[in-house]
Parts: structure tokens; C-alpha cells; sequence
């Protein structure tokens, strides 16, 4: 099967089985299963779209895969090389090939530094040739369209799609191969949205990226994203290419994702399949399918057997075990663009 986890020479970066607890801050003992048991592949040049409702994991998952945190079972492979096994050196330099653009512009800028700075700063850790850094931060302003003469501005003096270009500008510094984007235009204007997606999209091209996109917003997943992985409660449900995902899906998960997503015209009504039942604990999940409390077609076999991601067909994967008998409505026809 192409898109299950292997050390194809496409593949980018590699995950298997990848888990992230946390341990409950009361000290009841439990663990919070934030990531549990995620595996896929990413390929070269492609942009992979996580999307899923808050809370599901995304963040959690992008994290470890940065190695900003560790992984409390599994592991992650970029080009072919699992951070485990792999020494201090090797792992600074690995960082450097990838970064992060984070959802708040704010947040992941020091106020103190001018934008100039904000640039450097990445490459001054890296110990980026002195004499090349200027000609590169001006390249930079150039490539994500930030005027060269706003170098010595401080980040407040920018409006919320500067500062995330600037931000952009920021984690192409170190010239990264893959860049996880973390609800990076979730919190700007829905206009300047569209001129930042537009910008990525070229981005990738110039600079031979690849993304990983996350977004709890289908409407940018749809529109940037080649492969689209849906998360629930820690777990990827369904993966399969963005034609697939949004036309014959396979998880009820994904159709009631689908259907809860608004239509663009008021005479576009249509059904929606909504959700029941509790959202799951993640103190203490279900013993089978996460979703099988808000599912209505859970049967005893969905609350007591997990099911596993499995391949149907080219490029599709689904975690249930009925994915391709159920009655799920084909194609919501209003999904969001
Ligand atoms: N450092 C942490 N300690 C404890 N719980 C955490 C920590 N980070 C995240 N979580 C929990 O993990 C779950 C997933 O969070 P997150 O990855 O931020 O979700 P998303 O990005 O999809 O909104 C949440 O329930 C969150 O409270
Ligand atoms: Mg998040």
C-alpha cells in the first residue's frame, strides 16, 4: 500500500505509532492519551492537511514532531533517520530542516526586536555566515512581501497578515525542507487569510517545501492540502487525498465533519448528521472505537474492539469496522472551498 508508513525515498517524514501522554495534573494517576498510536507518512512536496476538532491533538502532535517534546512511545523519522537513535549533533542539525509557524504572530515574537532581528535571530543560533545574513533577511522580505524598507519597525508597528508574514520570513531563515503549519491563519481576517494561503502556496514552489498544514478549518485544509488526515481524541480516523475525503469518506466521523461545516449560500440547505452522545474523556476513552459513544452506528463490537487504520483501495485509509457498508450520505455538496 503507498501511503502506509515505509522508507520510501518520497517520504519525507515517517511516523509509527507515535504517543504523546500527559499525566493528570491532580494526581489521579490517569494519563491523558493527547496522541495515541499515530502513524503515517508525509511526502516530499506535498502539503499534508491534519484537521480535527480542538483538543483532538493536533498541537500536541506537532510538537513531537519538531522534537519539542518527546515521545512517550513510537517514533518519528525524518528522511529515513529516527530521532532516537540519532546524537545531540545530528538532531541540531536536523532541526534546523524543520520549523514551525505557530497560529499567534504575538506570541512567537519577541516585541523587543526589530523585524530585522526577528529574522536573524534564528540564524544566529545557527551560526548562519555573518556576512550573507543581510542579503538573505532582504530576500526574505521580498519572497513573503513585506517592504525591505520596514527592517528596523518593531512587530507592533505590522498588522496581523505582516506579522504573520514576517513570522513565515522567521522559519524560512535556516532554508527548512518541511514546515508545520499550526493554525497558522486561523486567527487573521477571513480576506487576508486568502492572501497568506495564496503566499504559501507559492512559497512552497519557490522553496521546495513540504507542509504539514493543521487546521481545525476544513474550508483551508480543502483549499491547501493534497492529503487530509482527519484526528479525533488523539487518533487519525480517516486519510485519504483531498478529492476522496471530501466526495467518499469513509468514517461517520469525517461525514459529520463534513456536514457541521456552514454552507456558503443560504439556498444551499442541506441535512446535517449530527453528533450525539458525550464527548470522550481522555482521561479514560472508550475501551473500542473513540468514537463510538457518538456514533449512531455503533454496535458492541465498536465498544469493545478498537479498530486499526487500514487501506482502502489507493491512498484511502479509515479506522472503523464497518468503513464502506455504512449509509453515509455521499457528498454534502456545500463542503466548504
Ligand atoms: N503539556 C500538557 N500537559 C497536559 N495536558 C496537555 C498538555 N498539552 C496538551 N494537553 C492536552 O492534550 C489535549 C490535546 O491538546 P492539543 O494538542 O493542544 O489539541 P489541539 O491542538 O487539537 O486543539 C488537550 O486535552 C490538552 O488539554
Ligand atoms: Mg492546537
Amino acid at each position: 500500500m503507498k501511503n502506509m508508513p515505509g522508507d520510501s525515498a518520497e517520504d519525507i517524514l515517517t511516523l509509527r505509532n507515535v504517543c504523546k501522554y500527559y499525566k493528570d495534573r491532580k494526581g489521579s494517576g490517569h494519563l491523558l492519551k493527547a496522541v495515541d498510536g499515530v502513524s503515517f507518512s508525509v511526502r516530499r512536496g506535498e502539503t499534508f492537511g491534519l484537521v480535527g476538532e480542538s483538543g483532538c491533538g493536533k498541537s500536541t502532535l506537532s510538537r513531537v514532531i519538531l522534537q519539542l517534546e518527546p515521545v512517550s512511545g513510537g517514533s518519528v523519522a525524518f528522511e529515513g533517520r529516527d530521532f532516537a537513535r540519532i546524537g545531540r549533533r545530528e538532531l541540531r542539525a536536523m532541526r534546523k530542516e524543520m520549523q514551525i509557524v505557530f497560529q499567534d504572530p504575538y506570541d512567537s515574537i519577541d516585541p523587543r526586536m526589530t523585524l530585522e532581528q526577528a529574522v536573524e535571530e534564528p540564524m544566529a543560533i545557527h551560526r548562519y555566515d555573518r556576512s550573507l545574513r543581510k542579503t538573505r533577511i532582504k530576500k526574505l522580505f521580498e519572497d513573503v512581501g513585506l517592504p525591505v524598507n520596514m527592517l528596523n519597525r518593531y512587530p507592533h508597528q505590522l498588522s496581523g497578515g505582516q506579522r504573520q508574514r514576517l513570522c513565515i520570513a522567521r522559519s524560512l531563515a535556516l532554508s527548512p525542507k518541511l514546515l508545520v503549519c499550526d493554525e497558522a491563519v486561523s486567527a487573521l481576517d477571513v480576506s487576508i487569510q486568502a492572501q497568506i494561503l495564496n503566499l504559501m502556496c507559492d512559497l512552497k514552489e519557490e522553496h521546495n517545501l513540504t507542509y504539514i498544514f493543521i487546521s481545525h478549518n476544513l474550508g483551508v485544509i480543502k483549499f491547501i492540502s493534497d492529503r487530509i488526515a482527519v484526528m479525533y481524541f488523539g487518533k487519525i480516523v480517516e486519510l485519504a487525498s483531498r478529492n476522496e475525503i471530501f466526495t467518499h469518506y469513509l468514517h461517520p466521523y469525517t461525514c459529520a465533519l463534513l456536514s457541521a461545516a456552514p454552507v456558503l449560500h443560504p439556498s444551499m440547505r442541506r441535512e446535517r448528521m449530527l453528533l450525539t452522545g458525550d464527548v470522550p474523556n481522555l482521561y479514560n476513552p472508550p475501551a473500542g472505537c473513540v468514537f463510538c459513544d457518538r456514533c449512531v452506528y455503533a454496535d458492541s463490537r465498536c465498544r469493545s474492539e478498537a479498530p486499526v487504520l487500514r487501506g482502502y483501495g489507493e491512498d484511502r485509509q479509515a479506522a472503523c469496522h464497518y468503513a464502506g457498508e455504512l449509509p453515509l450520505k455521499v457528498n454534502w455538496g456545500g463542503a466548504p472551498c
